[in-house]
């Protein structure tokens, strides 16, 4: 039988340990009150504040925010070229705060294509946060789960070539600790935010069994609240994980570790 990593129903907390979110809506949110799209980006650099604060005083222990797609090169250079200022900015000012808050800052995806100083300023926050154990806040830039996937097996073949001669079907325990994310767990919670109900090449492997929560506020407009209501959601929901109801009851839903 196909031997998934899912097979043992892993605990379903009343707080997801992980929440990954696709933060959208943020050149709506200007358009609509007659501003330029990127007066929305900076806008959403405080719901991000907001965000971690929220996440961190709830004991949530991972937050992926998805800052940039490996798509969005293909918006006007302009928006591109403010929205790489604005990371430059948010992490000289932020990284502080995080640190003294015991945040972790992880930042996952193609860095390359970043200019210089930014590629440094990246390297050095994740260096001075990454004893930290409060909160694990990664910020996913120029990321595809398409691109994690593709460069998971080719990093997992470069270090053992051996893999292609073996006898018996790969596994996925042998791909996943390539993936760019490996040192969290999966997604509890995923939250879209903007209206759009789709994945737009975000955590594809990660997502597998994660709850998909879709709201249409603007994420700069996405507050402490609006996490909140997500939580609650998530906590109706019962995650099966394959099995039937009555196999996973009481156990996986997560209403029920409230007691
Ligand atoms: C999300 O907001 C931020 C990024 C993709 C960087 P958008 O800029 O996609 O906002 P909308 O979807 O155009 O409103
Ligand atoms: C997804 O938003 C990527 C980020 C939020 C970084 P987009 O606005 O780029 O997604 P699409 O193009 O509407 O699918
Ligand atoms: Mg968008």
């Amino acid at each position: 039988m196909f031997k998934s990593s899912t097979q043992v129903v892993p605990q379903a907390p009343a707080v997801p340990r992980h929440l990954a979110i696709i933060m959208d809506g943020n050149g709506r949110w200007a358009t609509e009150r007659h501003l330029p799209r990127v007066a929305g980006h900076s806008k959403g650099v405080d719901a991000v504040r907001r965000s971690v604060e929220t996440c961190a005083r709830l004991g949530v222990e991972y937050l992926t925010l998805f800052a940039f797609s490996s798509e969005n090169w293909r918006r006007p250079a302009e928006e591109v070229s403010v929205l790489m200022r604005l990371f430059v900015t948010a992490l000289e000012r932020e990284v502080r705060q995080l640190h003294a808050n015991d945040i972790r800052l992880k930042v996952v995806g193609d860095l390359s294509p970043f200019e210089p100083r930014l590629q440094e300023l990246i390297q050095a926050s994740e260096l001075k946060t990454a004893n930290n154990k409060r909160l694990t806040l990664t910020v996913a830039a120029n990321y595809g789960g398409r691109w994690d996937l593709l460069q998971a097996t080719q990093r997992m073949l470069r270090e053992h070539p051996e893999i292609v001669h073996q006898v018996g079907p790969l596994t996925e325990e042998q791909l996943a600790p390539y993936l760019v994310m490996s040192y969290a767990p999966e997604p509890d919670l995923f939250i879209r935010t903007g209206g759009e109900q789709r994945i737009s090449n975000f955590l594809l492997w990660q997502l597998a069994y994660t709850e998909l929560y879709f709201t249409d506020q603007y994420w700069p407009d996405f507050d402490q609240q609006s996490i909140e209501t997500a939580i609650d959601s998530y906590r109706q929901r019962e995650r099966r994980f394959g099995r039937t109801s009555a196999q996973v009851l009481p156990n996986t839903k997560a209403a029920s570790a409230l007691g």
